[in-house]
This record gives C-alpha cells, structure tokens and sequence, in this order.
C-alpha cells in the first residue's frame, strides 16, 4: 500500500494552516515536516511550535524529518507537540538504537534517515528491528525542488529486502525529487511512502497531484 507525504517544505509559511487543510481534504496519508537546524543542513525551516500549531489544523498524522544535529536534545520537544513519527539522520547519531527506544518510549514512532552518501550498511539489522520507517534522501537534504540521485534506487532495493526479512511493518520512505514521471521507479524499487514537496505544490490541483502520485506509484 502506497502512502503520499506532501512536504510542507514547498509550503506558504505565512499560510500554513490554508496548505495544511487543503492537504488533509486531498487525501495526504501523511503530512511530512521539514526541521531544518542551520548546522546539519544550510538552511532553516520551523520547530516544536509550528508542529503543534499544524498538529491542530489536521487528523492526518505528522511525520517529522529531523535535519537537525542534535536530534536526542529536540526529539522530547517534538513529541510533546504531537509528532506520530520522528525521523533522525544516521549521520548525526552515535546511537540510534537508544534514540529509537526514547522515541517508543514517549509512545510514538521512530526511523532513521540515510542522506546520499551514506550507504544503508551503516544501518544494523537491529537498528531495521526497531524502527518504525526507514527514509533514503534522493537529494541532499536542505532545499525542495532539486533533481532526484538515481543512486536512492538500489538503496531502495537492499532495504526492502532487509526490512522483508526483519521487520515487514516497517515502511520506506524515498524524500527528494520525486516527480510522477519516476515515483514508479522508487515504487517498484520498494518504496512505500513516497514524499513529494514540489511536485504537489506546484500544481494549483493538490488532491490531483496527490491523486496522480499514487496512481503512477501502482
Ligand atoms: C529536503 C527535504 C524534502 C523536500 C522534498 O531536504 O527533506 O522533504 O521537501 O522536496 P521535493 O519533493 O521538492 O524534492
Ligand atoms: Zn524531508
């Protein structure tokens, strides 16, 4: 089963609550949240608060993509605001399994992120065990609207067969220049849940887009 993540990234922040009930009537299985540090990634986006002000806005649950260096300090934050799901770089996190079982613990669920030069090896058969998601970065991480990395797709591969084997509730998520034209490839690559910023917002139509996303992902 297919699930389509709007990223709010490509949003009008000065109207957020507009994009976000427009999201939620166009039929987003979730609604994907760019946290942006100014250190992990050269740009800033919004934190705890602008994820709880969303959080009242819409039942449509809130998947969080931390691109922060200190994810253990804030993920605390972001859970009180009302995330459903928290993901966190491998990159920035010395130990993802304690992070991942803090997460669980404050009863809402975890996964990491690999951004486009880290292979998936640095994700243990542990770390598949206790995740909820795992997110391949088809871009390097920081702006919407780039071009979509080929080199996501066999990552894709090898984590759908992992996951397969270890945890087959957990989802894979791709995030980064996805487009209706190669959602498909990432689909059949093993993809489940398929992010997509600009691709939706550029589209006056967002249920459309949405719409059109998942069916050229069958
Ligand atoms: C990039 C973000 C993405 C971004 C994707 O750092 O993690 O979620 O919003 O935007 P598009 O789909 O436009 O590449
Ligand atoms: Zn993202």
């Amino acid at each position: 089963m297919i699930k389509i993540a709007p990223s709010i990234l490509s949003a009008d922040f000065a109207d957020m609550a507009k994009d976000v009930e427009e999201l939620t009537r166009g039929g987003a299985d979730l609604i994907h949240c760019d946290v942006m540090d100014g250190h992990f990634v050269p740009n800033l986006t919004f934190g705890p608060k602008m994820v709880a002000d969303i959080k009242r806005r819409t039942n449509v649950p809130l998947d969080v993509h931390l691109m922060i260096a200190d994810p253990a300090f804030y993920i605390p934050a972001f859970v009180r605001s009302g995330a459903d799901l928290v993901t966190f770089h491998m990159e920035t996190s010395a130990d993802p399994l304690a992070i991942l079982r803090s997460i669980e613990a404050a009863g809402v669920k975890g996964g990491v992120v690999v951004n486009p030069e880290t292979p998936v090896t640095v994700i243990s058969d542990d770390v598949i065990r206790a995740c909820s998601m795992i997110l391949v970065m088809s871009v390097h991480p920081g702006f919407g609207g780039q071009k979509f990395i080929p080199d996501a797709l066999p990552k894709l591969r090898d984590l759908r067969a992992r996951i397969d084997r270890l945890n087959p509730t957990c989802d894979l998520e791709i995030d980064g220049g996805i487009t209706f034209d190669n959602v498909g490839e990432a689909a059949r690559a093993g993809a489940n849940v398929i992010v997509a910023g600009n691709t939706i917002f550029k589209e006056s139509d967002r249920a459309a887009a949405i719409e059109r996303l998942r069916s050229c992902a069958r």
